[in-house]
């Protein structure tokens, strides 16, 4: 359960979405479905299985399998790093927004200019941001996770309903000729007219960082909570749990934003990047009439709640790290961690105002300060660790290091062909093949 509150966030919510919309639709959903089957499935495995064999976290684990492999661990614990200042950035925006609709003005969080004058605009951005990352340090300073846990496993539910409820409205939507049908074909049929080899890499290349930032997998996080597991668990059913569960919210998410987008803004709406949810779900909920008020506040409360449960756990993942590095007592490091966070948080607000920039990525977006930490994780240093994993454990230790520690008190391994010939081979060429391309260093 605790490992699918850190799996489920933003990610499914805010950055699923939006990069669904920016592939056009169907090939990247075709994509991410059977990358999590075969890439993630893998993944999860095996890092949920290290954890629990070495009973060790992340920083120690990988020594341990592997007498010389500790550095990956140190390579990991980089990844948290990256992504929990503009992670609180964007628990910011979403606190923002559920203010905006407290405050009964659904009409103005619905017009064009709004989002994009929100996040120009220098102060308050960061206000919310400092507000986001305080709660997180808070709930990692005091130990409180528990509670955190308690309520959301109640929000949760609450959650998935209403974007059920609101992808079925969006789906009624109507603006002239185009309907929510319309945006659903766009959102589910892939359309491969134009498909050139590049762009259906940059597509791999975008499912891929999805998928390991969305399962919180190739970043530590994983080992640690398979390190919490007791020895009689069934693994493969926990890790079949987080799978579909974080797959089914993500394709719901985006069904709930990607078919109105397309209603409200066609084609070149699609490609409005990481404000995506912010400037199409304010006018779904106007459309609602009244009622859309109220669904627009739980709904931005239910979605700070899923981001909380996540920013805890990478905040977590960065101050038990430093703890056990540097022997550090749990309020310094988490002090440092949150001061390191706001300083780099603030940094990336102000991306979009005085710091502004515009830069080529790789995967074919201009990236402002936040795309571009987002990108370098992603892209970089989650494929990197990733292939590291395969290559130790496919190769160095050998799959069965992974398949004994599933198989034990008699679990079944469903998969296990799969997952040999995953490890072993497929994992790891295909993300070399990325990075290449992610790096630069391949262009097709
Ligand atoms: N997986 C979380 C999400 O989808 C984000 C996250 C990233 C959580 C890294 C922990 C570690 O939002």
């Amino acid at each position: 359960m605790a490992a699918a509150g850190s799996a489920v966030g933003l990610g499914n919510i805010w950055r699923f979405p939006y990069l669904a919309a920016k592939d056009g639709g169907g090939l990247f959903l075709v994509i991410y479905i059977i990358l999590t089957l075969t890439f993630g499935f893998t993944l999860l495995t095996t890092e949920i299985s290290i954890g629990r064999r070495t009973a060790q976290g992340p920083l120690t684990a990988y020594g341990k399998v592997k007498k010389g492999w500790g550095f990956l661990g140190g390579l990991a614990w980089i990844v948290p790093v990256l992504i929990l200042p503009y992670y609180c950035a964007i628990g910011g925006w979403v606190l923002k927004y559920f203010m905006v609709f407290v405050f009964g003005k659904a009409e103005m969080a619905a017009s064009d200019n709004f989002f994009g004058d929100y996040i120009t605009s220098v102060n308050e951005p960061i206000i919310w941001f400092v507000v986001f990352l305080a709660a997180t340090s808070f709930v990692v300073l005091r130990g409180v996770n528990k509670g955190i846990e308690e309520l959301s496993k109640i929000l949760m539910p609450i959650l998935l309903v209403l974007i059920l409820g609101i992808s079925l409205f969006a789906l009624t939507l109507k603006n002239g000729d185009v309907t929510g049908l319309d945006g659903l074909k766009v959102y589910v049929v892939p359309d491969l007219t134009g498909l050139t080899l590049a762009k259906f890499v940059q597509v791999l290349m975008d499912a891929m960082g999805q998928l390991f930032f969305s399962i919180s997998v190739a970043m530590g996080i994983m080992v640690a909570y398979g390190s919490y597991a007791k020895k009689d668990a069934d693994l493969m059913s926990s890790i079949n749990q987080i799978e579909l569960f974080d797959m089914i919210v993500a394709m719901l998410a985006g069904l709930m934003i990607v078919p109105a987008v397309f209603v409200f803004s066609g084609r070149e709406g699609m490609t409005a990047g990481p404000g995506l949810m912010f400037q199409s779900l304010p006018k779904v909920f106007v459309k609602m009439g009244n009622a859309g008020s109220v669904v627009g506040i739980i709904f931005f409360l239910t979605v700070i709640f899923a981001a909380l449960t996540s920013s805890v756990s990478i905040m977590e993942a960065i101050v038990s790290g430093l703890m056990d590095k540097f022997k550090l007592r749990r309020r310094i490091s988490a002090s440092l961690t949150t001061l390191y966070a706001l300083f780099l948080g603030v940094v990336v607000c102000l991306g979009y105002n005085k710091l502004y920039v515009e830069v080529n990525l790789p995967n074919g977006t201009k990236g402002q300060i936040l795309d571009i930490l987002d990108f370098i994780s992603n892209s970089w240093f989650m494929p990197l660790v990733a292939l590291l994993t395969c290559i130790l454990i496919g190769w160095v230790a050998q799959p069965s290091y992974v398949i004994e520690e599933v198989e034990q008190e008699k679990h079944k391994f469903s998969r296990k062909l799969l997952y040999i010939v995953m490890i072993k081979f497929v994992a790891p060429i295909l993300l070399f093949v990325l990075l290449l391309q992610s790096f630069g260093i391949v262009k097709l």
